[in-house]
C-alpha cells in the first residue's frame, strides 16, 4: 500500500513587486538579482493570509482531484509563517473546507517541509491509518521578511500550493531525509513571543527589530544546497534501485536559478528535466515544490506512469528528496 497524487492546487496574492520595486528599498538593480538568483516578481499579500491562501490551495487541488472535503481524513500544513499559532493552521483549514472527517496538524521545517508532510502522508497511508491526504505548503514569507537587507529581501515571496493524495496498492519507494541542527544558525528567525531572555519582552515599537525577522548566512546555504540535494538524490536513486535515465523530472525547491543549475550540473542531468518557476515567485518555502507541481500538471506535463523526484532544502538545517509515480 503507498499513496498517489489525484489532485493539485495553487494560489498566489495578486499583489506582486518587481526587482525594480525591491530596487526602491534597499541598494540593488534588476540586473544584479537576475543574475544573481533568476528572481523577476514576487507575489506579496495584502489581504490575503498563510491560512487563507492554504484552504484557496486546498479546495483547488480538491477540486482537481475531483474529490469533497468530506472525503479527506488528514491535512497537513507545512508552514513557518502561520498567522494563527492556535489553533494550528491545518485545523483552519479544515473549518474554510467543511473537512469535517479529517484530523489536522502543521508541519514545520521551512523549505524542506512540503517534501516532509508528503512523506508523513504517505506513511500514514502505507499502514492503513488514513485513506485520503491534503497535504499544503502555504507561507507569507513578507511577514518575517527584512525589508532592509539586501541580501534576503530580494529573495522571497508568499504563497501556497497544495496536492491530495490517495490511498493505492502500487510500489512504494522509500525517501531520502537529513537534518543538521548544528548547522542551524545558517538560517534563524526568533519568535516575537519569546520570553526566555534572548527576546524578552516585545515592546511594540521593537516589532520589526532584525531579530524578529528572516537572518540567512547566504554563501553557507547556497554551499549546503549545491552539495547537499545531489548526493540526497543519488542515495534516493540508489535506495530504489532506479537510473537517472527514468526520471522524468526533478521538481526542486525553488530558492535560486544558480542553485537548481549547480544540482542539474553535478548529478550529470539535463536541465530540462528542472523545471523553475522561481523568476515569477521568488523563494516561498514549503509552498514552491508544491506550485510547481501545479502548474505543472495544469500544462499537461505531467504524464501518468512517469517517476518524479522532489528535492527540498532550507532551514533547521533539514534537506530530502522523495520519489513518486505521477
Ligand atoms: N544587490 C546588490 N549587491 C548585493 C546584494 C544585492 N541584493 N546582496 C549582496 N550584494 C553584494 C554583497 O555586498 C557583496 O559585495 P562585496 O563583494 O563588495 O562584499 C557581493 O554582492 C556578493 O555578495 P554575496 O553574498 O557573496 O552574493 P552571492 O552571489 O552569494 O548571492 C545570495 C547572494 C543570492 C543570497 C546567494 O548567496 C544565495 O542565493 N544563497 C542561498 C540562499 C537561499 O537559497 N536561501 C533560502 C534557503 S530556503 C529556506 O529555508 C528559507
Amino acid at each position: 500500500m503507498t499513496g498517489k497524487i489525484c489532485g493539485t492546487g495553487s494560489f498566489a496574492p495578486s499583489f506582486t513587486m518587481d526587482n525594480h520595486d525591491i530596487a526602491k528599498l534597499v541598494e540593488t538593480s534588476d540586473e544584479w538579482i537576475q543574475e544573481r538568483t533568476g528572481v523577476v516578481r514576487r507575489h506579496i499579500i495584502r489581504e490575503e493570509t498563510t491560512v487563507s491562501m492554504a484552504a484557496e490551495a486546498g479546495k483547488r487541488a480538491l477540486d482537481n482531484a475531483g474529490m469533497s472535503a468530506k472525503e479527506i481524513d488528514l491535512i497537513l500544513v507545512s508552514t513557518i509563517s502561520s498567522n494563527v499559532v492556535l489553533p494550528c493552521a491545518a485545523c483552519e483549514v479544515q473549518k474554510e473546507l467543511g473537512a469535517v472527517h479529517a484530523t489536522c496538524f502543521d508541519l514545520s521545517a521551512a523549505c524542506t517541509g512540503f517534501v516532509l508532510a508528503y512523506n508523513t502522508a504517505m506513511a500514514y497511508l502505507a499502514s492503513g491509518v488514513y485513506q485520503n491526504a491534503l497535504i499544503i505548503g502555504s507561507e507569507s514569507l513578507s511577514n518575517l521578511t527584512n525589508w532592509e537587507d539586501r541580501g534576503t529581501c530580494i529573495l522571497f515571496g508568499d504563497g501556497a500550493g497544495a496536492a491530495v493524495v490517495r490511498a493505492c496498492d502500487q510500489k512504494a519507494y522509500i525517501p531520502v531525509t537529513h537534518s543538521d541542527g548544528a548547522r542551524g544558525a545558517a538560517l534563524s528567525c526568533t519568535s516575537r513571543y519569546d520570553k526566555s531572555g534572548l527576546a524578552g519582552n516585545v515592546d511594540p515599537q521593537e516589532w520589526m527589530e532584525d531579530r524578529y525577522l528572516m537572518q540567512m548566512d547566504g554563501r553557507a546555504v547556497f554551499k549546503f544546497a549545491v552539495k547537499s540535494v545531489p548526493q540526497a538524490v543519488e542515495e534516493l536513486l540508489e535506495k530504489n534501485q532506479v537510473e537517472k535515465e527514468e526520471i522524468a523530472w526533478y521538481i526542486l525547491h525553488q530558492a535560486n536559478r544558480r542553485i537548481v543549475e549547480s544540482v542539474a550540473k553535478r548529478l550529470g542531468e539535463s536541465i530540462e528535466k528542472f523545471p523553475m518557476n522561481l523568476q515569477e515567485y521568488g523563494n516561498t518555502s514549503s509552498a514552491s515544490i508544491p506550485i510547481l507541481l501545479d502548474e505543472m500538471n495544469r500544462k499537461g506535463l505531467l504524464k501518468r506512469g512517469q517517476k518524479i523526484v522532489l528535492a527540498g532544502f532550507g532551514a533547521g538545517l533539514t534537506w530530502g528528496a522523495s520519489l513518486l509515480e505521477w
